[in-house]
């Protein structure tokens, strides 16, 4: 008898989508056959009409749990991760205390795992010599990779980031340089996992911006005036020389320039392993939308013009860029209500990514196998949890989202489930729903309801195989 079995679906995996049914038994796949063999389980889902995937994954949450809770906590965000079909999420390492050692590792375990809905890697994060010491401990504990906040100054004692940095301020800890940044790549090198930045210039941003103040600029084209894509490429480009000369796995987060886009796609022509990825936003959105949805869109970096957006969507359909995932970063509607010069940057996103990259798929951007391998395939082989997290192969992680491609649905804020609920897609029309989410056999979500527990999700580690390491 097994636990659940999914039956009538359009399974996709590997770039295939064949009519299979899946059985699960135990939290795992146990069996993905061609005809239904008739063998009984103790639930059947009829996925009739619907796709069945390997269980999404976004690599780039905030939940802000431990921290400034106010905003966002992880039983929130790990419940919108399950109404949104996510089976797995990382969190970022932008905490209070933050993910800097094996001890607040241990801590950020117990504290995630008492509220998660669904599974969780934990991002390490990388402070230069306040922490360069614990970075192999850290990778010994299980991180997912290494997070750099390149760029961003941040709080001497909270360690938050500070959203508009200016020199000269109190109790903040300077954005690093490259040199710092050279260090910090040499000890994660060693680890043989990711060191993913945010990658815009400082340096830059300061100077552009005092010169758009300057001229009284306060529009949001002056705000990407004074957050160009130049500050995107010159970090890109920075961060590509310094990690062939470490030899460290270097990942740019969240791209958002055409710039960007280019810079990593010249770096793998010549062979250099450099990955990048994006967010909805800058699929979905450009600076002509801001008049309609007003400073809820401000994230950094900023979303761009529309040449920007098309270089991204090129990007998605040439291979250069590897996955795509939310950046889920939320701030409560009074913090984003303000000058668009002094508010925080970021948004939910969690919960509607999968819908909008659905809707794509329905506008013929992408097809059902791109939305797999950039949702959930990649992802996992990317981190090392492959294929016990995405894939459909027997004797894995039974991590399973079914979706309506057929289905339409209004984004609508008020219908999220993360505690603040500020989104740039508020009204937004989609076509294609995610239906079930299905966490190691469990069904933690059907048809929009959360059926899952507080408590149930477990952390994810990676196996990183050193001998790919990619040599200096
Ligand atoms: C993120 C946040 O608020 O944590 N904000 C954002 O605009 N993207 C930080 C980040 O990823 O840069
Ligand atoms: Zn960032």
């Amino acid at each position: 008898m097994w636990d659940l079995k999914i039956i009538n679906g359009k399974v996709v995996s590997s770039g295939y989508v064949n009519e299979h049914t899946l059985y699960i038994k135990d939290g795992k796949i146990g069996a993905v056959t061609s005809e239904d063999n008739g063998e009984e389980a103790s639930r059947v889902i009829d996925a009739s009409g619907k796709y069945v995937l390997p269980g999404l994954i976004d690599t780039h949450v905030h939940s802000r749990d431990p921290g400034p809770t106010y905003k966002e906590d992880f039983a929130h965000s790990s419940r919108a991760a399950a109404a949104g079909g996510i089976t797995s999420i990382f969190e970022m390492p932008n905490t209070t205390p933050p993910v800097d050692g094996p001890e607040h590792f241990d801590l950020q375990h117990q504290n995630l795992q008492s509220k998660a809905y669904v599974d969780f890697g934990l991002w390490g994060i990388c402070l230069g010599s306040l922490n360069n010491h614990q970075i192999q401990a850290l990778n010994e504990k299980g991180v997912i990779g290494f997070k750099f906040f390149w760029g961003y100054a941040v709080h001497s004692e909270t360690y938050q980031l500070i959203y508009n940095y200016k020199p000269g301020m109190e109790n903040v800890i300077a954005p690093f340089n490259d040199g710092d940044v050279f260090e910090m790549m040499q000890e994660v090198a060693q680890t043989g996992k990711i060191f993913a930045v945010h990658a815009e210039n400082n340096d830059l941003i300061q100077t552009m911006t005092s010169l758009v103040e300057k001229k009284g600029g306060r529009s949001y084209e002056d705000l990407i005036a004074g957050r160009p894509d130049l500050a995107e490429l010159l970090t890109v480009n920075t961060g590509i020389e310094l990690a062939k000369a470490s030899g460290v796995r270097f990942h740019v987060l969240h791209v958002s320039s055409e710039a960007g886009v280019k810079a990593v796609k010249r770096a793998q022509e010549e062979g250099y392993p450099v990955t990048v990825e994006t967010c909805p936003h800058y699929l979905f959105l450009s600076n002509e939308d801001y008049p309609e949805i007003g400073p809820q869109m401000k994230v950094y970096p900023p979303v761009k013009y529309k040449q920007d957006q098309e270089g991204i969507w090129a990007g998605i359909k040439d291979g250069t860029i590897s996955h795509v995932c939310s950046d889920h970063a939320p701030h409560t509607e009074e913090e984003k209500e303000g000058d668009l010069w002094s508010i925080p940057a970021g948004m939910c996103g969690v919960e509607s990514m999968a819908s909008l990259m659905l809707n794509a798929v329905n506008q013929g951007e992408i097809s059902i196998t791109d939305f797999v391998r950039l949702m959930a395939e990649e992802p996992a082989r990317m981190f090392g949890i492959y294929p016990q997290k995405g894939s459909l192969q027997p004797g894995t992680d039974a991590d399973i989202t079914i979706v309506d491609l057929d289905q339409e649905m209004i984004i609508q804020k008020e219908n999220l489930h993360s505690k603040s609920k500020v989104t740039a897609f508020d009204g937004f029309a989609v076509k294609g729903v995610p239906t079930e989410t299905i966490v190691r056999g469990a069904i933690v979500m059907q048809n929009g309801e959360i059926t899952g527990d507080k408590g149930y999700g477990r952390l994810v580690k990676p196996v990183v195989n050193k001998q790919k390491q990619v040599q200096p």
